[in-house]
């Protein structure tokens, strides 16, 4: 599913594809039933982003994914089937999805078997007969075993990580790949439904709502619908004993929270701010952007992050009231708000971040202005090795660094003291209204900037994005 933006130059993934040698696995420019040119080719194997240079597929665009499963305590085990709903963009005699999951028994496109071959994250299939552009095509996979665990770059673990009651499930940047095949990079966002099986007396929790939960011969399976576009590493159904609570924000939307009952004492209070975040993040960033709202509290020490996958933020311990403002500020930016290429993390971490900052100020604690001078902020020694990343492009490992977050957020409360506080809240009102559901960069950014206020922002963004160095003057 890919949105553009009104009148706007939103990044396709075909787009970006051009924009990147990648070695395409065809000509991409031939059209279609051009003389002497093969009707059909293979859709690309790969958008194109330089830091997961596997990540996304050309040649087609998910609409929908359906993830079913039945799991197994032992082993951690799935048996499962996604059907994956797709329209083509070509015409297509090939095309590839992300897959590191367990073994694949049997795949079809619409309703034929299909021949495939797996080569590392890439699931190469060959669909006959052959797919025509702009015919929607179904996709059914199924696989059994257990899903592994994913090492990034930066040493980090993600996909099916195993606790000691079940398995924790974060997919940022790559960890969808573990338990579901799909076309994972974050412009191709998608619906998803999920209906999952565990024994009685374990929950299965997903994104969205739940919206069954029916028990027979001791097999409980959860349905869960998430109904607005989602980008792949959002998805999780996190699995284990939980606490779960129901409740919702003043506003009416529900609330669904399952923490592990070693912490629910520990998280108890951070939990029940849940509201009052979202509450204030609706007053400076414009309405909540989804149907519901919720928290997965876990324990999962070898991961240490937390992560905020679409509607449920993950926590793999008992969550500090800051961490849980800003996974709750990423469903705004990150999640409804997504980012077009991995080095543009700073949309996402930068504005998390300075979030966290404004809800800490409006709590009560340190303003805003404080937390910008502090010691691990603009207070760093202009030798500090932290201002010789580069905002806009921390690479691969330090993608999750200080930097992203911390100078990227140092850059929007810069901005705010440039443009003044009514041109900057809004611009994060319009940022989330524009962008609603799509992907933006860094450039959509800048241009909003300075449409919104009027000013020539060059220099500013120059000096706080694209230079190594302490900004001095800006
Ligand atoms: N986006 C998450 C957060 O800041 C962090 C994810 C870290 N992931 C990783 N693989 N290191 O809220
Ligand atoms: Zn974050």
């Amino acid at each position: 599913m890919r949105f553009r933006r009104l009148g706007g130059t939103a990044v396709t993934a075909a787009a970006l594809s051009l924009l990147v040698s990648v070695p395409l696995a065809h000509p991409a420019l031939a059209a279609p039933g051009e003389p002497g040119k093969p009707r059909y080719s293979a859709g690309a194997p790969s958008i194109g982003d330089s830091y997961f240079p596997g990540q996304g597929n050309g040649g087609f665009d998910v609409q929908h994914y359906d993830i079913t499963f039945s799991y197994e305590t032992a082993g951690r085990r799935i048996d499962a089937v996604t059907t994956i709903t797709a329209v083509a963009t070509e015409d297509l005699d090939q095309f590839d999805l992300d897959f590191r999951g367990p073994e694949i028994t049997s795949l079809t496109v619409n309703g034929h078997q299909a021949d495939f071959r797996r080569d590392g994250q890439e699931l190469v299939v060959t669909p006959r007969p052959k797919l025509k552009e702009g015919k929607p095509f179904t996709v059914v996979v199924k696989y059994a075993g257990t899903p592994p665990v994913i090492t990034d770059p930066d040493e980090s673990i993600e996909g099916w990580v195993p606790t000691d009651d079940g398995v924790f499930v974060p997919g940022e940047p790559q960890g969808s790949t573990a338990w579901y095949p799909g076309s994972d990079h974050p412009t191709d966002k998608a619906t998803f439904t999920f209906h999952v099986t565990v024994p009685e007396g374990i929950t299965a929790v997903g994104n969205g709502q739940l919206l069954s939960q029916t028990t027979k011969n001791g097999r409980t399976t959860f349905v869960w619908d998430s109904t607005e576009p989602m980008a792949t590493y959002l998805a999780t159904m996190t699995i284990g004993n939980f606490q779960v609570t129901r409740s919702a924000t003043p506003s009416g939307i529900p609330i669904y929270t399952a923490v592990d009952p070693q912490l629910a004492t520990q998280s108890a209070a951070t939990v029940a701010r849940i509201p009052d975040i979202i509450e204030y993040f609706s007053t400076i960033f414009g309405p909540y952007p989804f149907a519901s709202a919720g928290a997965i509290v876990d324990r999962a020490p070898n991961v240490g992050y937390a992560l905020e996958s679409q509607t449920k933020p993950i926590f793999s311990s008992s969550p500090s009231l800051g961490t849980m403002a800003h996974e709750i500020a990423h469903q705004w930016y990150g999640d409804s708000v997504s980012l077009s290429r991995w080095s543009d993390i700073w949309l996402n971490e930068g504005f998390a971040t300075y979030a966290q900052w404004l809800w800490t100020e409006h709590n009560g604690g340190a303003t805003a202005q404080q937390t910008f001078s502090s010691s691990s902020n603009y207070g760093r020694a202009a030798t500090s090795s932290f201002w010789q990343t580069v905002t806009t492009d921390p690479g691969p490992v330090d993608m999750f660094g200080n930097v992203p977050y911390n100078r990227g957020a140092m850059t929007l409360h810069a901005l705010r003291g440039k443009i003044g506080d009514t041109a900057f809240f809004r611009l994060l009102k319009d940022w989330a209204t524009e962008h609603r559901y799509g992907n933006a960069s860094t450039a959509d950014f800048v241009r909003q900037a300075q449409e919104v206020s009027g000013m020539n922002l060059t220099n500013f963004f120059d000096v706080w994005l694209n230079q190594k160095g302490k900004p001095s003057a800006w």
